[in-house]
């Protein structure tokens, strides 16, 4: 089997075999059109959610186009070099150029700075982050199995995971945001009005979408039915990366699951690392 260690890329984590340095190295110059749109996350935060809403609204004329498609193709990674992009120069795909990306704002290719291009990041309170990405740990064959939730926690709280540290990630684009074109998005305001942030989003790229067709993309971006769509819920995505028979990628979609994993002393233990380091960022969670 390949080796899936984590490894660093300029300070980042990466997983070895998944992220190629070659390839890293190239997206600093990737050039960067005004249509281009980027959903950027710390795993577990809402990428899916942000890729399937996209998908959809890019073909919000054919709304039963791109659902025959895998919403990892039609928004796809930026740091990944998918069979897609092996064969298709980013540079001859058509316009708008959806991405989804896991990096740091450092990390981005330097185009983006002028404004060119827009960003949409979005945020998940910390504890059901790290409760998902834990689940998700156990799941996938391209991370490590975690030895206990206890231990998985420390890990996440130092930053030693896939995506490095949670706050340097929300902290480091939440300073540099004016020097993008960017709308700051949460995955709990999104489970609480999925319609309002529908719209939201739809006026931060600037779309002309019918009450009906906003309707319609909803409802097709419900937990519910996302989770039995083969196109959105990774089902069609290989027993070399996910063992399916651990876990399921739509696990519960709830805002406050960490409730039921986190004992009093890891809450008490969260709460001071997380007063600590975003003591400085103007940033509110909804907890449950
Ligand atoms: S990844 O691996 O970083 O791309 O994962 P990501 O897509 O960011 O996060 C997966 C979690 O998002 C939940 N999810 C949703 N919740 C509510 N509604 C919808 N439509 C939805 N789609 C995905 C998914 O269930 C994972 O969260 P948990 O808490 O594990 O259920």
């Amino acid at each position: 089997p390949l080796d899936y260690s984590l490894f660093q890329y300029k300070g980042f984590n990466l997983i070895a075999n998944v992220h190629q340095v070659p390839f890293l190295d190239t997206l600093e110059n990737f050039g960067i059109r005004d249509s281009d749109v980027f959903a950027v996350t710390y795993p577990k935060s809402g990428t899916i959610w942000m890729q399937h809403i996209l998908g959809l609204m890019h073909y919000s004329n054919d709304l039963d186009g791109p659902v025959s498609k895998l919403t990892v193709q039609v928004v796809p990674w930026l740091e990944v070099q998918l069979p897609i992009r092996k064969n298709q120069d980013p540079a001859t795909l058509t316009s708008p150029r959806l991405h989804v990306t896991h990096l740091p704002q450092y990390l981005m290719p330097k185009g983006l700075r002028k404004k060119k291009g827009k960003v949409i990041y979005v945020a998940r309170n910390p504890k059901d982050v790290v409760v998902s990405f834990y689940h998700f740990h156990n799941y996938s064959l391209t991370l490590e199995t975690p030895t206990s939730f206890d231990h998985f926690l420390e890990k996440f709280l130092h930053g030693q995971v896939f995506g490095s540290s949670w706050f340097d990630h929300i902290k480091e684009w939440y300073k540099h945001k004016e020097e993008f074109d960017f709308l700051y998005i949460t995955y709990e305001e999104m489970v609480k009005d999925l319609r309002a942030a529908v719209v939201k989003i739809s006026n931060f790229l600037g779309k002309q979408i019918d009450d009906r067709t906003i309707e319609t993309i909803v409802d097709k971006c419900t937990f519910k039915n996302m989770r039995c769509n083969p196109s959105a819920n990774y089902q069609m995505i290989p027993k070399t990366f996910l063992d399916h028979n651990k876990g399921v990628f739509m696990r519960k979609g709830k805002v406050g699951d960490w409730k039921n994993h986190f004992t009093v002393a890891q809450n008490e233990r969260f709460d001071k690392v997380y007063q600590e380091k975003m003591k400085e960022v103007p940033l509110d969670f909804i907890w449950d």
